[in-house]
């Protein structure tokens, strides 16, 4: 069988490290060129070799995604290296680096600006490329965090909600989703969201404790918490022809906390 994403151009955002490492792998290991965008230049260089040494073609780009000329330049670079753009992955966010006990107004601002209007500045980077193509799928990164309600989590103590920013661009991100999907549909433009529920990457070590992890393992179904990799199947599935006739749906993998739908 082919790979399902032969000739097909991916732009990972967050590429450089956790869930956007094993999503740039799975794209690439897919037959996908990758472009790596990442604010940490070492991290993504370390990804890039990775995706090489399995034969994929892979670019990095030290970017911002909350800056509009940076995306700008990196879709333009994208484009120049590749030719063309068929996947956008919204992952990057401020999750490892997230400072919990600073509630400030210009940091919540800081984590609005990056985690929610990064999503918007990414998009309008690669538009004009696919509405040009007359196709492409975005794919934007939610969290089991825009549902505190559906978790159980909200109340009792300000601890289990990492951030209310956090959350709030989190939802904000399936608001987003969802328009765009309306939006962009009529020009073959997918957009649809993954929600990932506690998954083991470094970040969640270093800022979510191990009681709220215990809970939520608890919580689930399946009664286990996620693997970078256990979020890789999804993402093919939305980047590929496989899920040609989906837009605007938000897909929760989380071993069975939130039961979407
Ligand atoms: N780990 C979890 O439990 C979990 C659960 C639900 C959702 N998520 C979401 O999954 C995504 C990846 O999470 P992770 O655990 O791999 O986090 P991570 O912090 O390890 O990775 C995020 C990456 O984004 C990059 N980044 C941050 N700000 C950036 C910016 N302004 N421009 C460009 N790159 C930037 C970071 O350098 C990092 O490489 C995030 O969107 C996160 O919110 C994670």
């Amino acid at each position: 069988m082919a790979p399902r994403l032969k000739d097909r151009v991916a732009i990972v955002t967050g590429g450089a490290q956790g869930i956007g490492r094993a999503y740039a792998e799975a794209l690439a290991g897919e037959g996908a060129a990758i472009a790596i965008v990442d604010t940490r230049r070492e991290r993504a260089e370390e990804t890039a070799a990775v995706l090489r040494a399995i034969g994929a073609r892979a670019i990095v780009c030290v970017a911002d995604v909350a800056k509009q000329d940076e995306m700008d330049a990196v879709a333009r670079a994208t484009f120049q290296a590749f030719g063309r753009i068929d996947v956008l992955m919204n992952n990057a966010a401020i999750y490892h680096d997230m400072n919990i006990g600073d509630q400030s107004l210009e940091y919540l601002r800081q984590m609005l600006d990056v985690n929610l209007l990064g999503i918007l500045v990414c998009v309008r980077a690669v538009f004009p490329t696919m509405k040009a193509q007359r196709s492409g799928s975005i794919i934007n990164i939610s969290s089991g965090a825009a549902y505190p309600d559906r978790l159980g989590m909200a109340g009792r103590d300000l601890e289990t909600v990492p951030s209310f920013a956090y959350g709030l661009a989190k939802s904000g991100v399936v608001y987003y989703m969802k328009s765009m999907a309306r939006a962009l549909g009529h020009y073959g433009i997918r957009v649809n969201a993954i929600a990932p529920g506690v998954t083991m990457t470094e970040a969640t070590r270093k800022i979510v404790s191990a009681g709220i992890i215990d809970r939520l393992r608890s919580a689930a179904a399946l009664g286990r918490t996620l693997e970078p990799t256990d979020l890789v199947g999804t993402a093919l599935y939305l980047a590929s022809d496989d899920s040609a006739l989906m837009t605007g749906q938000t897909l929760s993998v989380d071993g069975g906390v939130a039961m979407l739908g």
